[in-house]
């Protein structure tokens, strides 16, 4: 992928911690509204770029990637967050990103299996090969080369950053913050190759899938979704989860410009 694919990137967050400094980063950055979003289009390390927050949860999530590529016109669609664990070795401050996408409360049984959308006949929906491997490769670069220069010394220690890992697999979303260790380990029986839990991924997964666009997702890892999870995630969102979406997104404009 090269700047001479017309590449129109299109970058959601639910939050805005979890894309903070993007848009201020952006060359010649216009502001349009639109269905109660605001949509910032503009150039980010030489890639044509619209960053939005999408709020949290699915519904809001499928709007915004559908106003995207309908209204705004961009080509791929990156995602990037926070999530809580899915998976023992999957730990606060590594880095996921998705192969595939399932929604963990879709349950129209008897009529179809669990986790189906029906009428797709698909319970996951897989992500861009050539994007998440892009994406892989700079959350690895940023995690390797970076890491300790942009996070101060005690949110290193606080959080146990220094062994933080890049994990490539399965993200389910759910319109539910999942807060129960029973909860999560139930979660985790059911599905067994799970690596991570959020709001949104999969409603953009199953968005893009039907029109047609690559995208990936990209989670960095707050909390591991137990008792704890709500105290952990605001402490890590407004500390390490902004400087970590920054630097990735930044590392992966640069490679896609490349
Ligand atoms: N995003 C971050 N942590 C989460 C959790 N525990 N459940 C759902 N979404 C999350």
């Amino acid at each position: 992928m090269n700047s001479h694919t017309k590449m129109r990137l299109g970058i959601i967050s639910a939050l805005h911690e979890e894309q903070q400094g993007l848009v201020e980063a952006m060359q010649g950055p216009q502001r349009r509204s639109h269905g109660m979003r605001d949509y910032t289009l503009g150039t980010l390390w030489n890639i044509d770029a619209v960053c939005v927050l999408s709020r949290l949860g699915k519904v809001a999530a499928a709007m915004t990637a559908s106003i995207l590529v309908e209204k705004y016109g961009v080509t791929h669609i990156v995602f990037t967050g926070v999530a809580g664990s899915g998976d023992k070795h999957v730990k606060v401050g590594d880095i996921v990103v998705a192969e595939a996408l399932l929604q963990h409360d879709m349950d129209a049984r008897p009529l179809f299996p669990r986790f189906e959308v029906p009428l797709t006949g698909l319970q996951r929906f897989a992500t861009d090969l050539e994007l998440s491997s892009q994406l892989a490769g700079a959350a690895e670069d940023f995690l390797r080369d970076e890491l300790v220069k942009v996070l101060p010394g005690k949110d290193m220690q606080e959080f146990a950053l220094q062994q933080a890992q890049v994990h490539r697999g399965l993200i389910a979303s759910g319109d539910q913050f999942i807060g129960s260790a029973a909860h999560i380990n139930q979660l985790k029986a059911d599905i067994p190759d799970l690596l991570a839990v959020e709001m949104e991924g999969a409603a953009v997964a199953q968005v893009c899938f039907e029109l047609g666009v690559p995208f990936t997702v990209m989670r960095t890892i707050s909390d591991n979704a137990n008792e704890d999870a709500a105290v952990d995630f605001m402490q890590f969102v407004q500390s390490v989860a902004s400087p970590y979406a920054f630097h990735v997104i930044r590392k992966l404009c640069q490679r896609l410009a490349g």
